[in-house]
């Protein structure tokens, strides 16, 4: 048989199509050396705050009181200690009409000394607790930050596969940087000070209307629904403006970020005057969202402005006539004058906070959305533990559609049954798109299937926890992925304690020891994004070694040496008969060569599975496999002549 390949034996042909029944006795015994040999699979790693579920505290809809309420011992401090900070500087106009009104007025200098004094020792209290005030919420606000940030990165490693080939990648980057940071602000002292402010109003209208209920009246008549008019405006106008805002950003940042991870073909289509004349335009809207909410503010910083005097002018006439007349003394218009003006600093504090606080909760809205997101294959809450298994793998009337878009579920997979033994080596071929890509995402369970099951030693995927199950399912995707750090660490990305020992022997029974060796630092050398500094082929190598070094018991390998030369294809394969020894594995490929070693053989159609059968088999059937090795082999045989 051409390509020389290992051969499980007698059991192939005869348990195709069999329901399962338990690994064939000639490799019972290799699998349990394989089984003792193999570290123990349901050793947890180090406790980590993660589950594949969402934890039972994080339900509900993330809102900010939800997410605050936790922390309410940090949060009543800080105001306690902003309480003192503002009584302590809302003593100073009180002390100022006693200093004018028993000191000066009555000529006693002892007074006005000990007034003077008391307002020293009051500014020295406000300014302190101010200090301690500005460190602790700081304290909290970063904590609170911390603890957001982690569950929004938690949350993003549950959801599956689907979100993020619809999602792009810029857009999740900005709920991580500028929405959590729009949140800072109202972490750190915004909502701390909003409570104040509005208790400053409070207090201060108390205060007026003891002092002069008519002045007061006169006060608030003048000033407040001027204030409240221009207040209502700005509110409404800013909300558009902040939403704008919030939304031209997050466009920078995905646009941002597809010119980086596609630099090499911007580079190659001489695309760069273009990106820069888009990324322009995308930042120009940016830029007007953002001149729009400056004069929205411009207008009405200094407007407000022109309320406050207008009303302090409104309280020296009508209060120097009642002074004139005897019922109000100068003290206490002294007093009512610095109020006023103490009045006026918390009412516009409170709208610039407003604006904290509605950009806040334009992010919280955007949090809540993506933290709502729940993963497309989720975690039943009664999946049970995936024991070791021996490896049959089950598709069972399989129909399965990506349903991207809107009105694009087109089905990809249509009733596939599939029944591989444990320890085969199954290999799917076909055209391009027929859906042997998508096979394996199901087997991985990237995807649950839309109808049918998916079964692993008689468990459907959907009722054992994920992290059983992907702990013995290894895959060795068509676009092997390498993490920025060294070869060592994505070599052993699946399993952190295997020894060095290991690792070298992994590479040197996959032919790339003399790789390793070649690189300047061996296995520390660092490996840049993506691995983009290492050539296709030297990263299907690692992926491969990754892939033995973890020893999964049925391995998925997509497509894994197609980006090799004959030569380390040759070691790679023999280095394969070692790996997939008593493992099931699913073995894609477009290379015949590759495929007829394998067990049995599936060709996909359109997504359907129109022939399965052993190499020698299908070609006796005369079918589409056989017409593709018919194929293969003429055009390979020319080769072989004259090599
Ligand atoms: N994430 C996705 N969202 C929507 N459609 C998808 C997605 N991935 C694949 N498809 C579609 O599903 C079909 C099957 O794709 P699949 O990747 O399984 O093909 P394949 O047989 O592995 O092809 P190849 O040999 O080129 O790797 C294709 O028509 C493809 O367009
Ligand atoms: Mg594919």
């Amino acid at each position: 048989m051409p390509g020389g390949g290992h051969h499980h034996g007698g059991f192939r042909g005869d348990t195709s199509g069999l329901p399962f029944a338990g690994v064939p006795w000639e490799l019972r015994q290799r699998y349990d050396e394989l089984v003792a040999e193999e570290p123990d699979i349901t050793v947890d790693e180090e406790a980590v705050d993660y589950s594949p579920r969402v934890p039972a505290g994080e339900q509900r809809p993330f809102t900010l009181r939800r997410f605050l309420v936790p922390h309410w011992r940090a949060l009543l401090g800080a105001l306690g200690l902003v309480v003192l900070e503002t009584g302590a500087g809302l003593v100073g106009p009180v002390l100022t009409q006693i200093g004018i009104d028993e000191g000066i007025g009555k000529g006693d200098f002892g007074v006005l000394v000990a007034a003077t004094v008391a307002y020293l020792v009051a500014i020295v209290v406000s300014v302190v607790t101010g200090a301690t005030r500005i460190a602790w919420t700081g304290r909290v606000g970063e904590r609170l930050m911390l603890a957001l940030r982690v569950r929004v990165f938690a949350h993003l490693q549950r959801l599956s596969l689907g979100w993020f080939t619809d999602e792009k990648a810029g857009r999740v980057l900005t709920r991580m940087t500028s929405d959590i940071d729009a949140l800072s602000a109202l972490f750190h002292d915004g909502l701390i000070n909003m409570a104040v402010q509005a208790l400053t109003v409070v207090v201060v209208s108390v205060v007026l209307f003891s002092y002069d209920t008519s002045l007061a009246l006169v006060t608030l008549a003048v000033v407040v629904p001027a204030m409240v008019v221009a207040t209502l405006w700005f509110r409404t106008t800013s909300d558009q403006g902040y939403g704008a805002v919030r939304h031209h950003i997050a466009e920078v940042l995905a646009d941002l970020q597809e010119s980086l991870a596609g630099m090499r073909l911007v580079a190659a289509h001489n695309r760069q005057a273009h990106n820069v004349v888009r990324h322009r335009a995308i930042l120009d809207r940016y830029r007007a969202a953002n001149v729009y909410t400056g004069r929205i503010g411009a207008l009405y910083g200094p407007g407000s402005e022109l309320v406050a005097v207008l009303g302090q002018a409104a309280v020296l006439v009508v209060g120097g006539r009642r002074v004139l007349s005897g019922q109000l003394s100068v003290g206490e218009l002294a007093a009512f004058i610095l109020f006023i003006a103490t009045f006026f600093a918390p009412i516009q504090q409170l709208v610039h906070l407003y604006n904290t606080y509605q950009a806040g909760q334009a992010a919280a809205a955007k949090l809540r959305q993506l933290l709502r997101t729940a993963p497309g294959v989720a975690e039943a809450p009664d999946a049970v533990e995936l024991a070791p298994v021996e490896g049959e793998v089950r598709l069972e009337s399989v129909c399965f559609g990506y349903g991207a878009g809107p009105g694009d579920d087109a089905p990809v997979l249509h009733d596939v049954n599939l029944t591989i033994s444990p320890g085969e080596t199954f290999a799917l071929v076909g055209p391009t798109g027929s859906g042997k890509s998508t096979i394996a995402k199901l087997v991985t369970r990237f995807y649950d299937p839309t109808e049918g099951r998916v079964l692993i030693d008689g468990h459907d995927l959907r009722h054992v926890t994920l992290d059983s199950l992907r702990r013995q399912l290894g895959i060795v995707p068509q676009e092997p992925f390498l993490f920025a750090g060294s070869v060592r660490d994505n070599i052993a990305f699946a399993r952190p304690d295997a020894t060095d020992a290991e690792l070298t022997e992994a590479c040197r029974v996959l032919g790339i020891d003399d790789l390793v060796e070649r690189l300047p630092q061996g296995l520390a050398t660092p490996v840049h994004e993506r691995g983009s500094s290492l050539s296709s082929g030297q990263r299907q190598l690692l992926a491969l070694a990754r892939a033995f070094i973890a020893r999964p018991r049925v391995l998925v390998l997509d497509e894994a040496t197609s980006s090799l030369d004959l030569r380390s294809e040759a070691v790679v394969e023999r280095a394969l008969d070692v790996l997939l020894e008593g493992r099931t594995a699913i073995l894609i490929a477009h290379r015949l060569a590759t495929a007829m070693r394998a067990d049995r053989i599936a060709v996909v159609e359109a997504g359907r599975v129109v022939e399965v059968g052993a190499h020698d088999e299908l070609v006796a059937r005369g079918g589409r496999y056989a017409a593709l090795y018919d194929a293969w082999a003429r055009a390979a045989q020319p080769e072989r002549a004259t090599g």
